[in-house]
């Protein structure tokens, strides 16, 4: 002990990245346990900029154990490409692992991935189109291949084959296509195999080892709460649980080994993809949020959709990850606007009211937010290091937050760099233990 869970709390791209990397500073180890290259977390350090979408954000500490869980969907390729980048950068990746037991990601999931949108047309679910549904499918009907596969050809053929078959209709229209050429395939997979083999490894003992020796072990979610395959917006979500409890099966440890859950989440909302946004704006507010904040998918460049705090949903946040604190990134964005408003409820069909996240689908898409203004501030708050440098109306803002969802506020965002943030005492339990 102590293990850390640290997950989006809103629709991903909360911050994750740059609260990971700062935490882990004081880690034993970092651990990926969910999601694949859907995610892209960033991290700026010294004014350069780092977007990671598989190896986790605590690899810019030598030597520091970053392990890809088991439950990572892995694109070998791309693994490859970033682990290329990093070092021509300089970075030290010995402390890098990834699971034997992951499951791959194949090129003819990027080909189903890219058709099942096409066939939904105007009712697409906005994917990265990494082929991360496919993947997770394959794994959950036992036709997965697995990290180890790579590194025995008559298996990993075997194994390609039998996936591929029951797919021969969905891939008709792609046969022509050489990169799912079962023999190409296999050479291509025994040779990511090779370059990956000193990184594959056993990886739960990695993290029993530093909890049994009291270290600290993060364990970094990807996507957000409302992205859960089972919690989210079905089925405009991921198609895995994003939740804190994904963290025991995504890393291999017990429930147990959890002391805290740090949901992340910006001081207001934003979803890239399709799906039930209620606090959405669709004016120029909203274009002014996606302006200050740089709203763009670090995966896939997109616009993101912007809108305001939505405290209805952070609340069910809290509840279905169990979190014990909650990160605030992104609180210099909303300088210069006022008043702030933040939902407390929603309004549904035919004027229902709703304190609590509705489960219904139909209910859900024509939600809207209910409303309360707060004040804004005018000062710069990027300089802001302690809560008494921010302006009062900005600590009403953080307290109203606080009181709302009844967990203290763990951490304030200022700004991306690595210094431009405030550390509550709410986190001051963790960082003694951890230190
Ligand atoms: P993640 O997927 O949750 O790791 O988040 P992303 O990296 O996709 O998106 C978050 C973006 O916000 C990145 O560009 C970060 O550099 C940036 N960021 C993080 N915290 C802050 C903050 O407190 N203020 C500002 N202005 N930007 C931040
Ligand atoms: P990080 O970890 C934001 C969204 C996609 C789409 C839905 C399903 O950076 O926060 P998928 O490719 O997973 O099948 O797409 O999920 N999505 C994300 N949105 N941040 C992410 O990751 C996301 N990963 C997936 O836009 O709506
Ligand atoms: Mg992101």
């Amino acid at each position: 002990m102590p293990g850390l869970v640290i997950v989006g709390a809103q629709w991903g791209d909360e911050g994750k990245g740059k609260v990971v990397d700062l935490i882990a500073e004081q880690a034993d180890a970092v651990i990926r346990f969910q999601g694949g290259n859907n995610a892209g977390h960033t991290i700026v350090r010294d004014g350069e900029t780092f977007k990671f979408h598989l190896i986790p954000s605590g690899i810019l500490y030598p030597g520091k154990h970053c392990v890809i869980g088991n439950g990572v969907v892995v694109d070998p390729k791309v693994l490859i490409g970033e682990i290329d980048g990093l070092r021509k950068q300089g970075i030290d990746l010995t402390g890098l692992k990834v699971s034997a037991n992951a499951h791959l990601i194949m090129p003819y999931h990027l080909l189903l991935d890219q058709a099942g949108e096409a066939r939904l047309g105007k009712r697409e679910i906005g994917t990265t189109k990494r082929g991360i549904g496919p993947a997770y499918a394959d794994k959950a009907s036992r036709l997965g291949i697995r990290v180890q596969d790579m590194l025995d050809e008559k298996i990993l053929r075997q194994k390609i084959a039998a996936a591929m078959e029951p797919k021969a209709p969905l891939l008709r229209e792609f046969v022509k296509d050489p990169s799912i050429d079962l023999h190409q395939m296999t050479e291509d997979y025994r040779a990511f195999g090779d370059r990956l083999a000193p990184y594959i490894a056993d990886t739960p003992p990695i993290a029993w080892k530093a909890l049994d020796a009291g270290r600290l072990v993060v364990l970094e979610g990807a996507q957000g709460a409302l992205l859960d395959i089972d919690h989210g917006t079905y089925p405009f979500v991921t198609s895995s649980n994003t939740v804190a409890g994904a963290a025991c099966g995504g890393a291999g440890i017990g429930p147990g080994s959890i002391d805290e859950v740090w949901g992340v989440a910006k001081a207001y909302s934003t979803r890239v993809g399709s799906g039930p946004f209620p606090t959405e704006l669709h004016d120029a507010m909203g274009e002014r949020i996606r302006d200050a904040g740089g709203e763009y998918g670090t995966t896939t460049g997109r616009p993101r959709r912007c809108g305001w705090l939505d405290l209805v949903a952070l609340k069910y946040a809290v509840r279905i990850n169990g979190l014990t604190g909650l990160v605030l990134t992104k609180l210099d964005v909303l300088t210069g606007i006022g008043p702030l408003p933040v939902a407390t409820g929603y309004t549904g069909p035919e004027g229902a009211r709703f304190e609590s996240f509705p489960y219904h689908q139909s209910v859900l898409h024509r939600a809207r937010g209910e409303l309360v203004e707060l004040a804004g501030w005018d000062e710069d708050i990027s300089g802001a290091r302690t809560v008494d440098d921010l302006p009062a109306s900005a600590r009403d803002y953080i307290d109203f937050i606080e009181d709302q969802l009844g967990i203290p506020v763990v951490t304030i965002g200022v700004g991306p760099g690595r210094e431009q943030i405030i550390w509550t005492k709410a986190a001051d339990g963790l960082r003694q233990i951890a230190a």
